[in-house]
């Protein structure tokens, strides 16, 4: 595809303009190609020229982060400031007037009428729902409790791609807290857009994808392994995508610790176990689960991810703020 194709097809993919973004259940391959592509010039213009081109000049973001963050609070800041916007950040309940008492709805309505997008980070399942229920301003979800992360699940993608150069045929083993970590929960249902995926997802009993889940996936065509072996689990894979312990999810600390520490992938089992080119990603933050010894290694692409994270959020910015045409203006300006 030349490059004057690829800025057509984006400015054409007018199904994120005005759109909330609360799960990937909303995506579809052609919505993902085009972002991708824009994801691809942006990160080819890289950000000299991006902090010159400004075509988000005038707009306001409001991140509103009520659960701990840096990555994705980050991130997103950055994102819209390269692009020439403005952010406000909240950072934690006790800086707003949550803390108060104010509902979320009531919050959200008010926010709303001051900004052009706002990026919700909340503890609560569902709560990126509830937002876009109440707001005619677009809404971002970066994390809902345990349940989405759509996202990162996007940007997970974006690196997938990046280092396999595919997004079918793919054996991918999932490991950790796959319970409560909404970031897997997004990226093996985004994966349902795609054809000959097998997940293996490694983790005890009591911290397995929910059922409903591996449901969802199998009836979709996913290929689902469940195991508890690590050594077996990530044998095959094609990408290993590694999750801490959700500590702040368990009831207790005894609950945590039971399982602290129970997948730990290092230099030497990536080089005895592994396919030489498997892509070994993570969310972040990490705790214990790679070893730094990890880090160094062609395998490790999961600073490569974080990186891509703020490309992915810049053209998710511009696709849902711009109109195809504003949009198509902008690009032919550089
Ligand atoms: N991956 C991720 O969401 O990281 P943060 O919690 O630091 O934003």
């Amino acid at each position: 595809m030349t490059e004057k194709q690829t800025i057509k097809s984006t400015i054409q993919a007018d199904t994120w303009n005005r759109k909330n973004v609360v799960s990937v259940s909303q995506f579809t391959e052609s919505a993902i190609d085009a972002l991708f592509e824009l994801t691809d010039r942006l990160k080819a213009m890289g950000r000299f020229q991006l902090r010159q081109w400004n075509p988000l000049s005038g707009y306001v973001l409001s991140n509103l982060f009520f659960e701990a963050s840096t990555r994705s609070r980050i991130s997103f800041a950055s994102a819209f400031q390269y692009l020439g916007g403005s952010v406000d950040n909240t950072v934690g309940v006790v800086f707003s007037s949550i803390s108060k008492g104010e509902s979320l709805s009531d919050t959200i309505r008010v926010v709303q009428g001051y900004v052009d997008v706002i990026v919700l980070r909340h503890f609560a399942v569902g709560s990126a729902r509830i937002a876009a229920d109440n707001s005619t301003t677009p809404i971002i979800n970066a994390g809902d409790g345990i349940g989405e992360h759509p996202t990162q699940a996007l940007l997970d993608l974006y690196t997938i791609y990046n280092e396999t150069k595919r997004l079918s045929d793919l054996t991918i083993a999932v490991v950790g807290d796959l319970q409560h970590g909404r970031t897997v929960h997004s990226l093996v249902h985004l994966m349902r857009l795609y054809t000959n995926i097998h997940i293996v997802a490694i983790a005890p009993n009591d911290l397995q994808l929910p059922a409903d889940s591996v449901h969802t996936l199998q009836v979709s065509g996913i290929r689902v392994t469940q195991t508890d072996d690590f050594k077996v689990g990530i044998a095959t894979a094609d990408v290993i995508y590694m999750t801490r312990l959700q500590r702040e999810r368990f009831q207790s600390e005894s609950d945590y610790e039971q399982f602290e520490q129970l997948y730990i992938l290092n230099r030497a089992l990536t080089e005895s176990v592994c396919k030489p080119d498997v892509v070994i990603m993570h969310p972040l933050p990490r705790t214990s689960e790679i070893n730094p010894d990890v880090d160094a290694l062609k395998q490790a692409a999961y600073f490569r991810q974080t990186d891509n994270g703020l490309y992915v959020r810049m053209a998710l910015f511009l696709l849902v703020l711009l109109s195809p045409s504003e949009l198509r203006n902008h690009l032919n300006t550089v």
